[in-house]
C-alpha cells in the first residue's frame, strides 16, 4: 500500500510517501523558521498563509521523489490535530481535495500518535508494551503503548511543554529562534553544574511534569546578574538543559519501573537533544531499561510519521468521511 502523508499542524509544511512493505520513499519538509524568526515565535496567521503557499509544491516534490503519481496512491493520511487550527485546515482541505478528485481514501491522524509512531521509521524497533516519552514544543507526555493503536496517557506537563521551556529560555537569553537547538548548541561549551536550577518533581507518586518553575528561575538568575559574559551564557544554557533533562529522565525511568516496563521510547522535537538522548540511555542501562530514541531525522515535525501512524489506521478501516474536521487541543485523556 502506498500512503501519501500531509502534515501542517504548526510551522512545517511536510509531505511524505510510505510504501507499507517497501519503506519510506520520500520525506519532504518545508520549515517556516525564517518566516517566524523575526517575531521570536510562530505567528499563526503567517503560518497558515505560508502553508497555503507551499503545500502543493511540497506534495508534488514528495510524489516526484517517490517516483509515483497521485493515481498510484492508495491512501492519504493527514494531521487533524492538535495544532494551530488555521494551519491544520490548510493541510486537511488540501488532502480532501486530492482524495475527492482521485477517489482515494483519507484518514485523519493525531499529531501525537504520529510522534509516538515515528520510532518505527528507524532500524531499532521497540517491543510492546513500552513507555514513550514525547517531548516537543507542544507536548510533554508519558504514554503507555500496549499495541500499535493502544495508547494510555500516564503523565504529562502541568504547564509548559519541555520544548516550550527551551524556546522561552532562549528568548529571554536573546538567542536565535527556534530556541531548543540554540540552547543546546551553546550548552556544549558550558558547565552543567554551574547553576543549580530547580528540578520540579510535582507529586512523588504521579508522572506529571512542570517546567514553568525552571524557566522563571533562569529569568530571575539572569535579572540578578549585572552583565552576562559569553562564557556565563553557555553555563546557564548547560545548567538549564541539565535540569530539564534530569527531570525528564528521572520521571520517565521511575514511571517505567513502576509500570513494570523494560523499554522506553523517546520521541518529539526535543528528542533531538543530544544530552537528553545520552542521559536517558545511560541511566536506562543502569536500571536495566532499554532506551530507543527516534532517529534524528524524524524527531521534529514531519509527514513520514503521519504515514506510519496511518498504516495502522488503514488496517482497521478503509477511511474517514469527508466531514473530517480538525481540533486544536490534545485528545489523550489521562488514565483514571
Ligand atoms: O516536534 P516539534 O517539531 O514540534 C511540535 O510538535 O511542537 O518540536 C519542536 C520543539 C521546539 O520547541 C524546539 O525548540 C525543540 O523541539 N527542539 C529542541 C531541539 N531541537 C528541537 N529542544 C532541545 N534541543 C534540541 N536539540
Ligand atoms: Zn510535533
Amino acid at each position: 500500500m502506498l500512503i501519501l502523508g500531509i502534515e501542517s499542524s504548526c510551522d512545517e509544511t511536510a509531505a511524505a510517501v510510505l510504501d507499507t512493505t517497501g519503506g519510506l520513499l520520500a520525506n519532504i519538509i518545508h520549515s517556516q523558521v525564517a518566516l517566524h524568526a523575526q517575531y521570536g515565535g510562530v505567528v499563526p496567521e503567517l503560518a497558515s498563509r505560508d502553508h497555503i503557499k507551499w503545500i502543493q509544491r511540497i506534495t508534488h516534490q514528495a510524489l516526484a521523489e517517490a517516483g509515483i503519481t497521485l493515481d498510484e496512491v492508495d491512501g492519504i493520511a493527514v494531521t487533524r490535530g492538535p495544532g494551530l487550527v488555521g494551519s491544520l485546515l490548510v493541510g486537511l482541505s488540501f488532502a480532501k481535495a486530492l482524495a475527492l478528485v482521485k477517489n482515494i481514501p483519507i484518514v485523519g491522524v493525531d499529531h501525537l500518535v504520529g510522534h509516538l509512531t515515528s520510532v518505527f521509521l528507524g532500524d531499532e524497533l521497540p517491543h510492546f508494551p513500552y513507555l514513550a516519552l514525547t517531548v516537543s514544543g507542544g507536548h510533554t507526555s508519558l504514554v503507555l503503548v500496549k499495541g500499535p493503536r493502544d495508547f494510555t496517557l500516564v503523565g504529562c506537563t502541568l504547564d509548559d511543554a519541555a520544548g516550550e521551556a527551551f524556546d522561552k529560555v532562549a528568548k529571554l537569553l536573546g538567542l536565535e529562534y527556534p530556541g531548543g537547538p540554540s540552547v543546546a548548541r551553546l550548552a556544549t561549551d558550558g558547565d552543567p553544574g554551574a547553576v543549580a536550577f530547580p528540578r520540579a518533581m510535582p507529586g512523588k507518586d504521579n508522572f506529571d511534569f512542570s517546567f514553568s518553575g525552571v524557566k522563571t528561575a533562569v529569568a530571575n538568575y539572569v535579572r540578578e546578574q549585572r552583565e552576562l559574559p559569553g562564557t556565563m551564557l553557555a553555563d546557564i544554557c548547560a545548567s538549564f538543559q541539565e535540569a530539564v533533562c534530569d527531570v525528564l529522565v528521572t520521571k520517565t525511568l521511575r514511571a517505567a519501573v513502576s509500570e513494570g516496563l523494560t523499554e522506553v521510547v523517546l520521541a518529539g522535537g526535543v528528542a533531538a537533544n543530544t544530552r537528553l538522548r545520552e542521559m536517558l540511555r545511560r541511566r536506562g542501562v543502569e536500571q536495566g531499561i532499554r532506551v530507543i530514541a527516534t532517529p534524528l531525522a524524524f524527531c521534529t515535525d514531519n509527514a513520514a510519521m503521519i504515514c506510519m501512524a496511518a498504516k495502522e489506521i488503514f488496517m482497521e478501516k478503509t477511511g474517514d468521511s469527508m466531514n473530517l474536521d480538525v481540533y486544536s487541543r490534545p485528545v489523550f485523556t489521562r488514565r483514571a
